[in-house]
């Protein structure tokens, strides 16, 4: 079977980690015509724009996507590239899975959470004002449609992976109206899983919990802003960005990405750490019903991690982004 799916490149580094991943994915025999289009700052040049309609067409029609991060210019008039793909294309769920089962952990009990990010409005609606000199606002949109599909989402991926427990995180102490509006949301749904334990914690006590005894959480739910946050908290857990990938879920379309970003400090070094790229890709083996691929690669990245070599400086080695996915391939092909 060959499967055709939309590739974003991206920026900075995305061009290294996501050639990366196509190889890992090869290897595994996977085969898939990738349909190359552009977005963020490198499709200004040839498209005039950073988000050409070509890219979300390729994305309707094959349904699926591979993105490597993308820079959004600041400061000239540029709207996010990354918002705006994921509210045209109506990809509410964001979801993150954290685990130091690849063994690079700096804590002592093993981390296995999944973060559900809220993905459409909070403050990144884009409604900033300034409203007189020297004062601005910003504002944070919180929905009942949209909480309650976010909720929905992290339970029902509970119930069908069997996780026990869900948090869903808030500061609704301080703002009552919309972190407010967010939890009634997710207790109501909440009520429809019964045998799903729920739990509430204020963001910044999560943070502190995280840090601390991260084992303890399981299923986490979150508004937008503070979904980016504690994800880049959690991520710092096992290993940083360099090893975290991500999925932007909707009822029609899912795009799959790391959580880090096009690392301009390092870009073009080609010492990358694919692996958050190559998960994100297995997370999209998964979507598309590849499992077993799913499954050889990411044995095959736990037998190559444990050997400590080849590491991008990132993990403390020294490899570059090719030599460490020639040293994962080799592990795929002896699976
Ligand atoms: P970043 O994630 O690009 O970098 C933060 C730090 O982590 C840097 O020191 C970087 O070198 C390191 N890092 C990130 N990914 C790595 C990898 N795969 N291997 C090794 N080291 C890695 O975040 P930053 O600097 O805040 O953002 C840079 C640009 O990326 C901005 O233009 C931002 O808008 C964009 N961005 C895009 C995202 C996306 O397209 N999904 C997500 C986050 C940021
Ligand atoms: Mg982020």
């Amino acid at each position: 079977k060959v499967y055709q799916i939309t590739l974003i490149p991206g920026d900075g580094i995305g061009p290294e980690v996501t050639s990366a991943a196509r190889k890992v994915l090869a290897a595994a025999g996977v085969v898939i015509d990738w349909e190359m289009v552009d977005a963020g700052a490198g499709a200004i040049n040839k498209h005039g724009t950073t988000l050409p309609d070509e890219t979300i067409e390729s994305i309707r029609k094959n349904k699926v996507a591979l993105k490597g991060p993308l820079t959004t210019p600041i400061g000239e008039g540029f709207k996010s590239v990354n918002v705006q793909l994921r509210k045209t294309l109506d990809l509410y769920a964001n979801i993150r899975p954290v685990r130091s089962a690849l063994g690079i952990t700096f804590q002592h009990k093993p981390i296995d959470l999944v973060i559900f990010r809220e993905n459409t409005e909070d403050l990144y609606a884009g409604l900033e004002y300034e409203i007189a000199p020297g004062v601005t606002q910003s504002l944070k949109i919180i929905t009942e449609k949209a909480s309650t599909r976010i909720a929905r989402a992290a339970f029902e991926w509970a119930r069908q992976n069997k996780r026990k427990m869900v948090h869903a995180v808030h500061k609704a102490n301080i703002m009552k109206k919309s972190d407010g509006l967010f939890l009634d949301c997710v207790r109501k749904v909440a009520k429809e899983y019964p045998e799903i334990a729920y739990k509430e914690i204020i963001v910044d006590n999560c943070a502190m919990q995280m840090v601390m005894r991260p084992d303890q959480f399981d299923v986490v739910v979150l508004g937008n802003l503070y979904g980016d946050i504690i994800s880049d908290l959690a991520a710092g857990l096992v290993g940083g960005l360099g090893v975290v990938p991500g999925a932007n879920i909707g009822d029609e379309v899912a795009i799959f990405e790391s959580v880090h970003g096009s690392a301009p400090d390092i870009a073009g070094k080609g010492v990358a750490n694919p692996i958050a790229t190559i998960l994100s890709a297995n997370m999209m083996l998964r979507h598309i019903g590849e499992g077993k691929a799913a499954d050889r690669i990411q044995a095959a990245l736990v037998l190559f991690l444990a050997e400590r070599k080849h590491l991008t400086p990132d993990l403390g080695g020294r490899a570059t982004t090719d030599e460490l996915v020639d040293g994962l391939i080799e592990k795929i092909k002896m699976l």
